[in-house]
């Protein structure tokens, strides 16, 4: 799948957000190794990720990072042919920083530095499985920047078919567990806590359910509804840890439904019965079974890759980086260049914005 006559051999860089990594992966041999530097407890405090932090981490950690993985594994930095680097979407002081180390560390080497989407990685990432993906397939990506439902025919062809309007699904599990005084990050937290919570003791709303053929999301309303719920039991005196549990019950299945009512909706549309979903939420584990069954009823498969490559990661900027360097795509000069916001369906159109 990865295979070419040479072998080629590519260094990724990750740093859209709040992990620092890094990867290498051989057209034939495939992922070599990887690994990651998380900054959660650096952010932890703040409850949500400081922009200016991050990028000052990303400075301190990327080049031991790259440093230790090259050594580990035996390999020199004139091993490497490419180097691939996340170009966005994410924060722009933390692109920024991977975007310089890579183009300057390929510019000095006198190699290519290939931009890369980090959506676009997200959704090529059970590719690293070994398994071949079943294409067209349908991508959920959900994590704490973003929550889009895209279609892909094959590699390099995305519409865009729905997408959140305001918070994203990661975004919504951080704030709401700010609010119910829980750890950041909020999604593994507001799970744990919702085992313990009775089912249907609260509702929380789901907007543009019924809106036919609608696939975007919207959170925001369900962090308000929250945040007035726990103000009025507050003010009762009222809110015990059981009714803290029942909250985050609720809370998480509302945003699980969204989810997995869209994801429906979007098989319904397309006529397409695979789907991958990709990014931190997708760690979710009712998410995960409550789509299987409802998928089921369909006749739908779903996958997911597992959580190392499901969350962010370099592995998967180096695979998408390879298939860009086999398509001819790289950074010719060296800009320093990033789009914190650039649009999954924009990446190979004309008017690509990098
Ligand atoms: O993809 P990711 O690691 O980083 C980016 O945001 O790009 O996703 C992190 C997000 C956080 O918002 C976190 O709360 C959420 O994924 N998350 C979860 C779970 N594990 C991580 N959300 C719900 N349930 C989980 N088990
Ligand atoms: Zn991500």
């Amino acid at each position: 799948m990865l295979q070419s006559k040479k072998s080629l051999t590519i260094l990724g860089i990750e740093t859209s957000c709040d992990e620092t990594a890094t990867a290498v992966i051989d057209s034939n041999k495939g992922l070599i190794a990887h690994s990651i530097f998380s900054q959660v407890t650096l952010h932890k405090k703040f409850g949500g990720v400081v922009p200016e932090l991050a990028s000052r981490e990303h400075i301190k950690k990327l080049l031991p990072l790259i440093d230790e993985l090259l050594r580990s594994n035996d390999l020199q930095l004139k091993d490497i042919d490419a180097i691939a680097y996340t170009a966005g979407p994410g924060l722009v002081g933390a692109l920024l920083v991977g975007s310089v180390l890579a183009n300057g560390l390929a510019f000095s080497l006198g190699i290519p530095s290939i931009p890369v989407h980090h959506m676009e990685a997200h959704l090529l990432a059970p590719i690293l499985e070994g398994d071949d993906l079943q294409m067209p397939f349908i991508a959920l990506l959900v994590s704490g920047g973003h929550t889009l439902l895209v279609e892909v025919q094959k590699k390099g062809s995305y519409k865009l078919l729905g997408q959140t309007l305001d918070d994203a699904a990661g975004e919504a599990f951080d704030k709401g567990a700010k609010l119910l005084d829980l750890d950041y990050p909020g999604g593994p937290a507001i799970a744990e806590l919702a085992l313990s919570g009775h089912p249907g003791v609260y509702q929380f709303p789901r907007p543009m359910l019924k809106t036919k053929n609608n696939m975007d999301f919207s959170f925001s309303g369900l962090k308000t509804a929250l945040m007035y719920k726990i103000r009025k039991l507050n003010k009762k005196q009222m809110l015990t840890d059981q009714i803290k549990a029942d909250l985050a019950h609720a809370y998480e299945e509302a945003i699980v439904g969204s989810l997995i009512h869209k994801t429906d909706t979007a098989i319904e549309v397309t006529g397409i019965k695979s789907v991958v979903v990709a990014g931190g939420v997708g760690a979710n584990k009712k998410l995960r079974k409550n789509m299987k069954l409802k998928l089921a009823e369909r006749d739908a498969q779903v996958t997911y890759p597992r959580i190392e490559f499901c969350t962010d990661n370099a592995a998967m900027i180096a695979l998408a980086g390879l298939f860009n360097f086999q398509k001819g795509i790289k950074n010719i000069d060296y800009r320093i260049e990033v789009n914190p916001r650039w649009s999954i369906d924009k990446i190979y159109s004309a008017n690509s914005q990098l």
